[in-house]
Parts: C-alpha cells; structure tokens; sequence
C-alpha cells in the first residue's frame, strides 16, 4: 500500500514510496568540479546519506537500501578503497546516535568473505545495536553484487537439494526470493540513481524487476532533502500496471 501524504510546498501530492533504493553515484565527479581529491567527494556524501536516511525515516518510508560499494568496485585503486572503507567505519560510530533517535533497524547486503575484520566487528556491532529498533529498515550495500547475491542463494538452494532437503521442482519464485540476502525487505518501489548515469550496475537485480526508475542529473554529495522529494513526486506521477490492462 502507497502512503500518500499532503505536501504544502509543492505542487500535488507526495507519495511515499514503501520501499527505495539508492544507487549513489558521482561523488568523484563533484570532487573534480570543485578541484578536489575524489575521496573529498566520498567524505561529502556522507551528509548526503544522513540527509537521505532521516528524510526517509521521517516520510515513513519502511526499507531503505543504500549502494554503498559494489562487488567490481574492490577493482578500484587501493587507496580509495582503503579511504571509503575508512569512512565507512567512522559512519558507523558516528551515526549511531542518528539511528537509534530515529527508531532506524540497520543491515548489511553483501558477501562478508573480502570485508575486513575491523569493518565486520563495526557493522556487526551496529547492527546489533539497533537490532530491536522498530522503524525504517536500512540496508547498506558494501561487497554487493546482484549476480553474486543470485549466485550464492543458487548456491544455497542447491545445497538444499543436494541434501535432500528440497525438491528441484519446489524450486520457485518464492523459494529463489527467500535465499536472498535480506528476504524481509520489500522489493525496492523506487529505484534512485544520481549523477545521471541510466543504468544499474549490478543491483538488486532479482528486486528491482518492477521498481520505478528515477535519475537525478546531481552528483551525490550535493543530493539533499528537494531532491528526494522530487524523486517522490516523479515516483507519485507513476503509472504502475505490473504487465496488466487498468
Ligand atoms: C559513488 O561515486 C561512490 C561509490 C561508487 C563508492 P563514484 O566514486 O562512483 O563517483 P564517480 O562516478 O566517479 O563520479
Ligand atoms: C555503482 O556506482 C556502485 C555504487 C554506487 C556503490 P559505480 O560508479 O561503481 O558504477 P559504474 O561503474 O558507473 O557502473
Ligand atoms: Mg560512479
């Protein structure tokens, strides 16, 4: 069920979508228009997560997933993987108190096997900590790849047979769905991408088979509570059949 929500500011209304995702894209694309280092974008894109992460507990959005490092992205420079990764343990601590004040469940999508150990023992203990936080369910993406997700509940599903557990017959829709990463999660109604690049880059590939697609033409860091709400409205201006005649 859509929530649709009076917004006074702006023209018609806002409908807020149940379940988003976001791929945040163009961060080293801001850096280098403001003459800085990459990582300095990355940096700065961190306000734009809390701005986004708030906004969407606020709006009552349940299930919020954030594409925060991609499975090809470990193919990036050692530097900047070590920096993003740097960031992302200092996120941890520090938006603690930003998740628990908004009542916000945290988890992880991805493979754990490349992540350091550092990096676990953070996310784990967040995780935990939030774990009986009954709000908006956010899910960071790091390590993450559709088709490594696909592969490994493949994987999952042919242990099961193997171990006479399950008939390949049973092996439906729903079955594949249920040995995702985070089965729970609602499919993603919205699929937001920023820096206008038109494509999905390896996420969610299973979930997003009938999410709305909104590109925003700005770089990450500078995405802010407008351009969500912006997102929203072109998402409520949506016609959505699911294959059907309405
Ligand atoms: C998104 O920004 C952040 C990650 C992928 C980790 P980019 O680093 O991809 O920025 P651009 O695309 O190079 O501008
Ligand atoms: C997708 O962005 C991954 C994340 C946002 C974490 P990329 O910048 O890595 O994607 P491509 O290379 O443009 O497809
Ligand atoms: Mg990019």
């Amino acid at each position: 069920m859509k929530k649709s929500r009076p917004h006074s500011e702006q023209e018609g209304e806002l409908v807020v979508p149940k379940s988003v995702a976001v791929i945040m894209d163009g961060n080293g694309r801001w850096a280098k228009q403001a003459g800085l280092e990459r990582i300095r974008g990355h940096e700065r894109g961190i306000d734009a997560v809390r701005t986004t992460v708030t906004e969407c507990a606020r709006l009552g959005v349940e299930a919020l997933v954030l594409y925060a490092f991609s499975e090809e992205n470990w193919q990036r420079p050692k530097r900047e993987v070590d920096m993003l990764f740097r960031l992302l343990k200092r996120f941890l601590v520090e938006e603690r108190a930003t998740l628990m004040d908004n009542r916000i469940r945290l988890l992880h999508s991805g493979r754990r096997e490349r992540l350091a150990a550092d990096v676990l023992r953070l996310l784990d203990e967040t995780i935990a900590m939030t774990a009986d936080n009954d709000g908006m369910r956010l899910s960071l993406a790091i390590s993450y790849g559709g088709r490594q997700e696909l592969v490994d509940a493949m994987r999952a599903l042919a242990r099961k047979v193997a171990a006479g557990d399950l008939l390949p017959d049973a092996i439906d829709e729903r079955a594949i769905h249920a040995a995702l990463y985070h089965p729970e999660l609602p499919d993603p109604d919205v699929l937001i991408r920023t820096a206008g690049e038109q494509r999905i880059s390896n996420f969610l590939l299973w979930q997003v088979s009938y999410a709305e697609l909104h590109v925003s033409d700005v770089c990450w860091p500078e995405f802010g509570k407008e351009h969500l709400l912006a997102a929203f409205r072109d998402y409520g201006r949506r016609v959505r059949k699911f294959g059907k005649v309405l």
